[in-house]
């Protein structure tokens, strides 16, 4: 397919070296099932779901007709004061895959804004409660929260912080999950548990009940896929329970069926007061992210409030957009029909194995993974990120899209994935990477 050229500058494109790739761009024209075509014809396997989104492969047109159904109905309706029934229905879908006793839902357009609306929901709570003393958050090294504000300033990447001034007072970082020990291990460490007990550190330097939420994707996704150590999770439970701190699962890549379950929450037993959402939510096919908090966040927000007066004076004008609820409800009918989660789960143990073959090769430093996800750890060149750079563009050439953050690629197929993609991207990254 042509495009413009000069087209190119005139988008400044997000997370990009946007010189790089205007003086050679990579354009996907086409997709289907676990495939991509570029500009030049060339057919792609989809070894990240898109950017993790598009968990029930591309282009289901189960998705595409809804959508077009909704939007040839009803285009747009405002959801302040108003309403139109597809999002309590996709709120009453969602709530039949969170763990109980997390069942209400509030709609935004894409994981940054649900981190947001998550940390002003955790605000809300403890001031509701008559504790508006609790203004701090909690998050942690290498993590990845989106990029507005809020999230800026939970996020643990240097690169994402450091332009952008100093961030929210009051947060403060535990240390991340990645041990060296811990190298090349699959599924969830033995090792590191103890590093929950830097939130008890927190609670020691700033006092527990100064501390609103402690935020943690359950498996760290942007970063490389920090799989949480074994206790890690509960142990965090546990502290948050014993100071009155909210736990925050921020699921945004990890709900849908990526761990093999709903949600991380259910893969690892342990349940957060809150979670957020996006990507696979609607397949990717529409922009949407969801908060999900338990019935007692909610009613201590809500119940107070004058029946007539708005409780959480917070939303967006396209929160709960019909288009985007109708792909929604249409991907939660395709997760359910086709069993993705249960396939994911069976798949697991074939895609870690595959993926963990690469271990031999001497350019990989570090193989992490649960699920269907997996980090693959690159010895950085004398610039440290441009070997994940290079190796995103010829694995690219070589007919496989993969993220990658600095040095580390994020392997994610779409759980449609068959054993045969599999052992195709395997291939691909073994001829790639052997050549480092
Ligand atoms: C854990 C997590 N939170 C939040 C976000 C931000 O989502 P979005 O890019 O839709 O704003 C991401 C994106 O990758 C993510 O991985």
């Amino acid at each position: 397919m042509k495009y413009a050229k000069d087209s190119l500058d005139y988008h400044w494109m997000p997370f990009s070296a946007n010189r790089d790739f205007k003086a050679d761009p990579r354009l996907f024209v086409k997709a289907e099932g676990v495939y991509y075509w570029n500009h030049k014809g060339d057919k792609l396997l989809d070894g990240s779901s898109g950017l993790f989104c598009c968990a029930a492969g591309h282009c289901r047109s189960e998705i595409t007709e809804a959508v077009h159904r909704q939007m040839l109905e009803i285009d747009y309706t405002p959801h302040f004061q108003r309403g139109h029934p597809s999002s309590f229905e996709l709120a009453r879908r969602v709530v039949e895959l969170t763990p109980e006793p997390i069942n209400r839902v509030f709609f935004v357009n894409s994981g940054s804004e649900a981190v947001d609306t998550a940390m002003k929901i955790a605000l809300a709570y403890h001031r509701a409660r008559g504790e508006g003393q609790r203004l701090r958050f909690i998050s942690r090294e290498r993590a990845y929260h989106g990029v507005n504000f809020g999230g800026t300033a939970l996020s643990g990447l240097v690169k994402n912080r450091q332009s952008f001034g100093p961030g929210l007072a009051g947060v403060a970082h535990m240390r991340h999950t990645w041990l060296p020990e811990n190298r090349f291990v699959k599924g969830q460490p033995e090792h590191g548990a103890e590093l929950a007990d830097d939130l008890q550190r927190m609670v020691q330097l700033y006092g527990g009940d100064t501390i609103a939420a402690c935020f943690v994707e359950p498996v760290a996704g942007s970063t490389g896929t920090l799989v949480p150590p074994k206790g890690y999770l509960e142990r965090l439970r546990q502290i948050c329970d014993e100071h009155g701190i909210l736990l925050v699962f921020d699921e945004v890549i990890c709900g849908f069926g990526r761990m093999g379950t709903p949600f991380a929450a259910q893969a690892f037993g342990v349940t957060p007061d809150i979670m957020t959402m996006a990507k696979a939510l609607t397949n990717g096919a529409m922009p949407m992210g969801a908060v999900a908090v338990r019935q007692s966040v909610y009613d201590t927000v809500v119940d107070p409030a004058p029946n007539e007066a708005v409780e959480l004076f917070h939303g967006y004008t396209y929160s709960g957009h019909p288009a985007a609820c109708a792909a929604g409800l249409a991907t939660m009918d395709i997760y359910e029909r086709d069993g993705l989660f249960d396939r994911a789960a069976e798949l697991s143990p074939y895609f870690l194995d595959s993926m963990f073959s690469l271990s031999d090769l001497p350019v990989v430093t570090d193989i992490r993974g649960y699920g269907m996800m997996v980090g693959v750890d690159l010895a950085p060149s004398s610039v440290p990120g441009s070997r994940g750079h290079d190796a995103q563009k010829k694995l690219f050439d070589a007919g496989l899209h993969v993220k990658t953050t600095g040095d580390s690629a994020i392997i994610a197929p779409p759980l449609i994935s068959e054993r045969a993609h599999i052992d195709q991207m395997c291939e691909i990254l073994r001829t790639v990477l052997g050549q480092y």
